[in-house]
């Protein structure tokens, strides 16, 4: 299944060679300088026990519970963090200071997630088949924008923020059910923006105000980009998203291909309203930092940022982007399987299942073939599971043992295997 379209912003890519250009736009502060601010102090989100619980709707497996927490955003010598930390600096060299949120509670509330950014009730990305649920009004963040109403609340004008985001999804190399999203919001001066006093919809829009401050978006992500990229070719199309009227994205040529790079627009009054600040207007952004870590590092496959192997870890330093040397190109081993599908089955709930048997040893799954029969009218789908390890050579003894389990856990989605 494809990403939703609010959702653009992903980890999705694929992989391959850039040479890094240090970026002259944008002056470079001491990264001692940051403010960081921690929205639920003390609290350790490392805690399993915090996200799998026994409420009837928890939908949260414990190899996705084990993964919040490890604050990969956060470590300063990995790819992640790198790239976390390039985005801050060109952000303190610019005039505005923003305020620096990297640790707010990656539980939040459907509120958050979704009615305060005008996400519709019957909205897609609600669905339990792709949001993570620990009770019926609680969740595993989907994307940043979910603490965009929170820190307006709270008052701040300018912010960023910065943490990892789940989602149910396809497994292929630059799909994982968990990734890092960082977030901005930018508010502007009441006075600039008085000739826009009391507008909604198209009023709004067409509003030379609005217009400065969809130039001002563009203007800062073009800046961005240059400071990560070095000076890159850059498009914009109109985009659509819940939360901003006009809505953007923004791709930029990487070795001759355009990749779509982030999502943004001028927020939604109806969001600066639900969030008490209706009487103000601005711009945010949302982006995938899984997506730009790979363009950067040449990091091919998206589950290497969740490793622990020291061959992986040791090639990178804080402050630095360098070239990842792969260690290792194990052979995959390929295992296919075919079941009869139940009425109203989820393929994320297959997925979920396969990376419940295996971890990270799947490295992708694609349906390769699909009938239905037309005498019972029952419907058969295969599925060929890539199965490789990033770090060593697998049996087939242990393949055989996983695929095994997959065909006898298969029977508790419904699924006849064939
Ligand atoms: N939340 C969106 C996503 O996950 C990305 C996004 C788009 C964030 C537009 C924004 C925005 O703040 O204005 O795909």
């Amino acid at each position: 299944m494809k990403l939703l379209p609010i959702f653009a912003a992903t980890a999705a890519l694929a992989s391959s060679a850039h040479a890094w250009a240090p970026s002259s736009s944008a002056p470079s502060r001491p990264f001692a300088r940051l403010s960081m601010a921690s929205v639920t102090e003390g609290v350790d989100y490392a805690v399993p026990e915090r996200y799998c619980t026994d409420h009837p709707n928890n939908n949260v497996p414990p190899h996705i519970a084990a993964l919040v927490g490890r604050g990969l955003h956060t470590k300063a010598d990995h790819p992640i963090g790198i790239v976390r930390a390039q985005i801050e600096e060109y952000f303190n060299s610019l005039p505005e200071e923003y305020k620096i949120f990297d640790a707010e509670d990656p539980i939040v509330t459907t509120k958050q997630c979704f009615d305060d950014l005008r996400l519709e009730p019957d909205h897609p990305g609600r669905s339990p088949s792709d949001t993570y649920y620990i009770t019926d009004d609680t969740l595993l963040r989907t994307h940043t924008s979910a603490h965009q109403s929170m820190h307006l609340k709270d008052g701040y004008d300018a912010f960023l923020c910065a943490g990892d985001v789940y989602r149910r999804d396809e497994i292929d190399s630059s799909h994982y059910p968990a990734f890092h999203q960082l977030e901005a919001v930018k508010l502007f001066d009441k006075a600039d923006m008085e000739g826009a006093d009391g507008l909604t919809g198209e009023d709004w829009t067409k509003s030379p105000e609005c217009e400065t401050i969809a130039a001002d978006l563009k203007q800062v992500l073009e800046g961005l980009m240059d400071h990560l990229f070095g000076e890159t070719e850059k498009k914009w199309s109109e985009d659509y998203f819940p939360f901003t009227e006009p809505s953007f994205e923004l791709e930029i040529k990487y070795q001759g291909e355009w990749l779509e790079v982030l999502g943004c627009g001028v927020v939604h009054e109806e969001v600066l309203d639900m969030a008490g600040r209706g009487d103000r207007r601005g711009w945010a952004f949302g982006l995938g930092l899984e997506r730009l870590a790979m363009i950067l590092f040449e990091i091919p496959d998206i589950r290497l940022f969740w490793t622990e192997d020291e061959r992986f870890s040791s090639q990178f330093e804080e402050g630095k982007i360098t070239k990842f040397e792969p260690y290792s190109k194990f052979p995959p081993v390929f295992k296919d399987i075919a079941f009869w599908v139940p009425e109203g089955f989820v393929e994320n709930d297959f997925f979920e299942m396969a990376r419940g048997v295996a971890g990270d040893l799947v490295e992708k799954i694609d349906m390769i073939d699909e009938f239905t029969n037309p005498k019972t009218n029952k419907s058969s789908k295969c599925y060929r599971i890539t199965y490789r390890s990033m770090d060593r050579s697998l049996t087939n003894e242990e393949i055989d043992a996983l695929q095994d389990s997959l065909r006898d856990k298969s029977a508790e989605l419904d699924l006849e295997v064939r």
